[in-house]
Formats: C-alpha cells, sequence, structure tokens
C-alpha cells in the first residue's frame, strides 16, 4: 500500500478509535487545530512523563519549572522573534492559495530525491543479490544528472535562505517551474516575510492595553527565570531547567495532520554550562536523546540525525533527530548548542545584570545553553505511526493493532466477563477494583470476546484478562498478550505483579540508566 494511503488510515484510525479529533469539528473544524480525545490524552500524558521524568528523575543536575503562557512582550523583542520569527510566504493568484516558500522548494528537491530513490529500487530488483548501490549511484547516467540538478538546487536554495534572500526564493520557484497542487498554475505573487506569532491584547481599557504575544516557543519562559531557579534551588552550573506547555504558531501550511499545528506541546530542556564548554556538553546531549528515543524499541533504522549547516546566528552547533514517518524522515527534536545568546539579549533589554557566580572560582559569567526542544504531538504521531498495523492472520482475516509500547499504552489492562451472567460481570469488576490503584483498566462486557479483544487491539492495550466459569472455582483467569495474541491461565492474585512492571514508565526509565 502506497505511504501516503497508510498515512490516510493512521489519521482516521485516531479519530475513530478516540484519540485525535479535529478542533471545532461541528463548526467544520478550525485549521491545524486538533483535540485530543480520551485514548489520545492517555498517550499524551505518558509520553510526557516519559520524558519529564527522564528529565528529572534521572537527572539530579535538572529541576522543572511551569512558566505563564503570557510574558512581557520585551522578552520576544529580546528574543528576536518579533523582529524575525518569519517565514517567507507566495500565494498562487489563481487559487488564492497561501504557501511557504522554502516548503514548495525543499518539496521540489524531496521530489528529485524519490526519483533517484526509484531508479536504485528498479536497478536493485533488475541486478538482484550482485547489486552495488554506491557503484550504481556512480555510474547510471540518470541518476548522476537528478543527483546534479537536486545539489544545485539544494544549494541555491541555501543561500536563498541566508537572509533570506525573497527575490531569490522566487526566481527558484520560476526556475524549477513550480506549479500550484490546486490550480496547476505557475501564476506566483512576490515572495514575503510573515511573522508567526499571535498577538492580542491585555488590559481592560483600550488606553491602557498592552499588546502580548501567545509564546512560539516554551524556552524563553526558562531563560526568564533561570537565575529564581538557580538561586532558590540552589543549582550549580551545570544544571538544567526543563518545562512541558503550549506553544502557538500562526503556521501559513497546515499539513500532515499533527505534525504541524498552530496549537502545540513542547517539552523543552535548557542546560546551563560554563563558557567554553558547550561543545562538549553538546554531543551529550545528542546521545542522551536518541537513547530516550530508541529505548521505545522502534528500531534504531527509523532515526537519524540531521545536523546543520549552515547555523543560526546564535547558535554553534545544531541538529535535528528525525524520525521515519510515512512521509519520510522528519524532524521530531531539535538539539541547539545557543550559546549565551538568549541570556545575553534578556540582560540587555531588561537592563538587569542575570549573570551567574561561580562560588568555586569566584567569577561571573553568562552560562552558556544547550537546548533540547521536542514537540510533543510530533513525537504522539511518530508513535501512531510506527505502532499501527493491519496485520493478516492466519486465518485469513486481518486485525487493527497498535502495537504501542506497553508503558505508553492509553489502557494497560482490559478486563472482560465472558458472559454478562453467572456472576462474571461482579467477578471481573472484584479484580478490576485491585488493579485499577496500580494502572489504567477497563471493562468491556459487550460483544463476542473476539471482537472485545480486537477493539482493545485497535487502541493498543496491551494486556486482556478474560474472565470465565472456571475462573469461580479455581481463581484463575485468561490472560491474552496483545502482540502474540497468545494466552495464558494465570491466577488472578499474580495479575498485578506480571503486568505492573512492564507497563509502568519505570520499566522504560530503566532502559536509558
Ligand atoms: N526553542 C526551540 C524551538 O522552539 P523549533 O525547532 O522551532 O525549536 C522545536 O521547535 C520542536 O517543536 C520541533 O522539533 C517540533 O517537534 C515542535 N514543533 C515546532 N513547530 C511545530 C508545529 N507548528 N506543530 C507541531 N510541533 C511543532
Amino acid at each position: 500500500m502506497a505511504q501516503e494511503d497508510v498515512f490516510k488510515k493512521i489519521v482516521s484510525h485516531c479519530k475513530e478509535y478516540g484519540f485525535v479529533f479535529p478542533s471545532s469539528e461541528i463548526y467544520d473544524g478550525l485549521g491545524a487545530v486538533y483535540d485530543y480525545g480520551q485514548n489520545g490524552v492517555e498517550l499524551k500524558n505518558n509520553i510526557k512523563q516519559y520524558w519529564w521524568k527522564a528529565m528529572t528523575m534521572l537527572h539530579e543536575n535538572i529541576v522543572g519549572i511551569d512558566s505563564a503562557i503570557f510574558m512581557h512582550p520585551t522578552i520576544w523583542k529580546a528574543s528576536g522573534h518579533v523582529d524575525a520569527f518569519n517565514d517567507p510566504l507566495i500565494d498562487n493568484r489563481d487559487s488564492k492559495k497561501r504557501y511557504r516558500a522554502d516548503v514548495l522548494i525543499e518539496d521540489q528537491i524531496a521530489k528529485y530525491d524519490e526519483k533517484i530513490q526509484k531508479e536504485v529500487e528498479k536497478a536493485r530488483k533488475r541486478f538482484g543479490d550482485s547489486f552495488d548501490e554506491a557503484k550504481y549511484m556512480e555510474t547510471s547516467e540518470r541518476v548522476k544528472e537528478t543527483k546534479e540538478k537536486r545539489d544545485n538546487l539544494h544549494a541555491r536554495y541555501a543561500e536563498a535562505m541566508q537572509g533570506p534572500d525573497l527575490e531569490a526564493l522566487k526566481q527558484i520557484i520560476l526556475d524549477e517551474e513550480i506549479v500550484d497542487p490546486i490550480s496547476g498554475t505557475k501564476n506566483w505573487t512576490d515572495v514575503r516575510q510573515f511573522n508567526l506569532m499571535f498577538a492580542t491584547e491585555m488590559g481592560a481599557s483600550a488606553d491602557a492595553s498592552m499588546k502580548v504575544y501567545l509564546r512560539p516557543e516554551t524556552a524563553q519562559g526558562i531563560f526568564v527565570n533561570y537565575l529564581n531557579v538557580q538561586k532558590t534551588g540552589r543549582m550549580k552550573i551545570p544544571f538544567g531547567i526543563a518545562q512541558i506547555g503550549k506553544a502557538f504558531r500562526n503556521e501559513i501550511v497546515a499539513r500532515q495532520f499533527i505534525f504541524r499545528m498552530r496549537e502545540f506541546e513542547q517539552m523543552e530542556m535548557q542546560f546551563f554550562v560554563a563558557p567554553g564548554t558547550e561543545l562538549e556538553w553538546f554531543p551529550k546531549w545528542k546521545e542522551t536523546r536518541m537513547k530516550w528515543h530508541q529505548a521505545l524499541g522502534f528500531g534504531a533504522e527509523n532515526y537519524r540525525f540531521h545536523d546543520h549547516e549552515k547555523l543560526a546566528h546564535y547558535a554553534n552547533a545544531a541538529t535535528d533527530i528525525e524520525f521515519k514517518m510515512p512521509f519520510g524522515f522528519k524532524e521530531v527534536e531539535g538539539i541547539h548548542s545557543r550559546t549565551n545568546f538568549d541570556l545575553s539579549q534578556h540582560e540587555k533589554f531588561s537592563g538587569k545584570s542575570i549573570k551567574y557566580f561561580d562560588p568555586q572560582t569566584n567569577e561571573s559569567y553568562t552560562p552558556y545553553v544547550i537546548e533540547t526542544s521536542i514537540g510533543v504531538d510530533r513525537m504522539f504521531l511518530s508513535i501512531m505511526c510506527h505502532a499501527f498495523e493491519e496485520e493478516k492472520l492466519e486465518n485469513g482475516e486481518t486485525r487493527t493493532v497498535l502495537k504501542l509500547p506497553a508503558a505508553l499504552a492509553p489502557v494497560k489492562c482490559a478486563v472482560m466477563p465472558l458472559v454478562k451472567k453467572d456472576g462474571l460481570p461482579e467477578k471481573a469488576r472484584e479484580i478490576i477494583d485491585q488493579l485499577k490503584f496500580h494502572f489504567n483498566c477497563q471493562y468491556d462486557e459487550k460483544d463476542s470476546i473476539g471482537k472485545r479483544y480486537r477493539r482493545q487491539d485497535a487502541i493498543g492495550t496491551p494486556y486482556c484478562v478474560t474472565v470465565d466459569h472456571d475462573t469461580l472455582t479455581d481463581g484463575k483467569v485468561t490472560l491474552r498478550f496483545r502482540d502474540t495474541m497468545e494466552q495464558e491461565r494465570v491466577n488472578i492474585s499474580d495479575l498485578n505483579s506480571i503486568i505492573e512492571d512492564k507497563v509502568s514508565i519505570a520499566s522504560l526509565l530503566k532502559k536509558l540508566q
């Protein structure tokens, strides 16, 4: 099945099973805004717990905060967001649709990549086991020609984005003959800059009101509080501050479901280090964060680093952790060495000294910062994409199953009476009443047992417990495992110890040691 179709299925599965709903759906929705349903919120909370605990419990020198969404507007002047948090936009005069000029060009680069990949796959089939991909890439005229076009385009694009040079971006779109996917025409306007921050007014009367912004990242709340935390927590450098919270960006192009949203959630950690040591810490954080991702067991081949060649003026190293989504490798997390840019800017704009006093050297300095920044919603999407499977069974049927890591699954255990009579529902409730203090359980008595198993598979429940007539006499139940569909007869008294450890966040955290 084409990856596009797989993705469509994942999106509709998210809606059908209470994971993600379009916001304001009965009013025809609101672009790039989504609500999480009863299962989605559980999965999302588990992701956040996994991150939060990995940061604050596994590192003695990292603590958390929860800063307000509204902040003094000068913060965004100091951070550069008022002047430079822009995307280059372009309109098509025929369809009246708006696009990000950089995204149109990146899509064009991806088309060249796809073309090369198709050639490689065709050759692989033709040559079989003797196929040497590297040699083929070097010798195939067709591949060489496409690669040259691709590399030239990439070089022009990278140069145009410095600045950025808006005319150069438009010229690339014209030269590449990029057409609007809706109108099919090349009738483009000029490229213009568009600021992504949402603004609103704070204050009761028009005279006294102040323009404030919905924060476009949570990081600035950490920067402006770093000295409060350092002093009240008696933190010594190096130390980190973690935060999870909403961020808002007026994205021009809303695409790929919850991949690019206008209201989303970030999990950010700023790690404050002594000047000159930041490039020692940067690779350590790269490794720590990759380990966190890979502990989920999705396979190392589905992740890669994308080191930034061209750096923002305030950064001296930056990389993205990319995950293989059905629409290609995409950024899920950014790791940036941000120098002392943000803290210095806040010193300058606030006029207050926010230097760190080092008791060992008796010196004061502005710390340097390594930032790890991951989107909760993108993480959620990557997990759903990897977990979703339509599995062909031996009996010819297909089952839809979410192979979620047990610790992240919304429901850990479903308890089901085989029939709705003879005291079985009461026994099932009794079991839930024991287990519910330890993890999330669900009671289900409707429909055949096969249908109930399928319903639980579809939301990723790792364990199902079935109560039958024998249970009443032997105190045993059938425990069914989601991934293998194997069943085992176990004592009711053993259920908690069998399940609890495997579904706890601690089971994931232990893999990080
Ligand atoms: N403080 C640094 C910062 O905000 P970023 O690369 O702009 O860096 C970090 O964002 C992460 O936030 C991204 O890797 C992505 O996971 C998530 N993110 C950014 N924009 C998003 C959007 N519009 N929708 C969903 N997630 C987004």
